[in-house]
């Protein structure tokens, strides 16, 4: 099976390491220092070759971990149809495909032609025959209407759109079935997702995941905010480029999903490192009571066996 990791070692492998360490550099320092909407950043073959060596892969492992969560939520749910907005290189398409392989109409919409050419390319590579189908739709985003979809991704966007932009685009994707929005998880990145959260619960959609309910979020804004962690491996070429000695790192994020119909709803989520110590778990819950902390004791054997095997971000029990 060809992976994306392969695509990307493949596609990128005709730019000199030090052209691509450059750009990303360069894109890096443009993230860093904010970007301004009126500008399009992925402007050349080179700037998309960078973005998608150096950042495709923890997107992608950022938005693979968010809609395996959602899916959990309801393993019935076969959705046929995806549109991934600001869908760039394509990171999205590839996590959902992974996620559910139902999908078979899958739409991303960009502005940049040289991200979507390379999006494009790197699915050329896939053996799925329905990434290889995708459609690929140069759109300036605002207030777009959106094909019908069951499902609607918008990952790592926000912060290039204007403010009006964000509402607008959150507020289409609730014309699907399901919305996820997934940001970095910053403290920017998870006041970004807690507008998307607004928008989305005031057009009337259920959250269904990380949140355990609909309601405000309990978590204490300017102290605090909900981020999750996905490991991913760095192939050579992602480490060279990293300058990196490890050969995996850790992508946090922060993330909403919402959809039309409830789902059930995890009873609570571990929104911590679950702290384990000899004959202890501390978890550390969001539940629809609002945060708690736990601790589970080898007294209740079947209850500790269970929360020694839970992680960062699952559902609680
Ligand atoms: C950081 S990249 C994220 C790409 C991809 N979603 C991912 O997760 O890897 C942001 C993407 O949003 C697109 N974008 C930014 N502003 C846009 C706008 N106003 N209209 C359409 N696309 C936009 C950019 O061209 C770029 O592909």
């Amino acid at each position: 099976m060809v992976t994306l990791s392969d695509a990307l070692d493949a596609e990128v492998a005709r730019f000199p390491t030090k052209r691509l360490a450059d750009s990303a550099q360069a894109l890096i320092h443009r993230y860093r220092t904010g970007v301004d909407p009126a500008t399009l950043v992925l402007d050349a073959e080179v700037t998309a070759a960078a973005y998608a060596a150096y950042r495709m892969p923890a997107t992608h492992a950022a938005v693979t971990a968010a809609l395996t969560e959602v899916a959990a939520r309801a393993p019935d749910f076969a959705p046929t149809t995806h549109v991934d907005i600001g869908g760039g290189t394509g990171a999205a398409v590839w996590a959902a495909r992974g996620v559910w392989p139902s999908l078979a109409d899958i739409t991303v919409l960009d502005q940049s032609t040289q991200a979507m050419d390379l999006g494009r390319r790197l699915a050329d590579r896939a053996d799925d025959p329905a990434i290889r189908r995708v459609r690929w739709q140069r759109t300036a985003l605002g207030a777009t209407r959106l094909p019908p979809a069951d499902v609607a991704t918008l990952s790592y966007v926000l912060s290039e759109l204007t403010d009006a932009a964000r509402a607008d685009t959150v507020r289409a994707m609730t014309s699907a079935t399901l919305a996820v929005v997934v940001e970095p998880g910053t403290p920017a990145g998870y006041e970004r997702i807690m507008a998307a959260r607004d928008e989305l619960t005031a057009a009337g959609m259920h959250i269904v995941a990380p949140c355990p309910h609909s309601t405000t979020c309990p978590i204490p804004r300017g102290q605090d905010w909900c981020h999750f962690a996905a490991r991913l491996g760095r192939s050579p070429l992602h480490q060279r480029l990293k300058t990196a000695v490890l050969n995996f790192e850790d992508e946090k994020f922060s993330y909403v999903a919402a959809c039309r119909e409830p789902w059930p709803a995890a009873p609570a989520r571990i929104v911590r490192h679950p702290l384990k110590r000899k004959g202890m778990v501390s978890l550390r819950l969001c539940g629809p009571d609002g945060l708690a902390d736990t601790i589970v004791s080898k007294r209740d054997p079947a209850a500790y066996r269970a929360a020694r095997d839970t992680d960062w971000g699952d559902p609680w029990p």
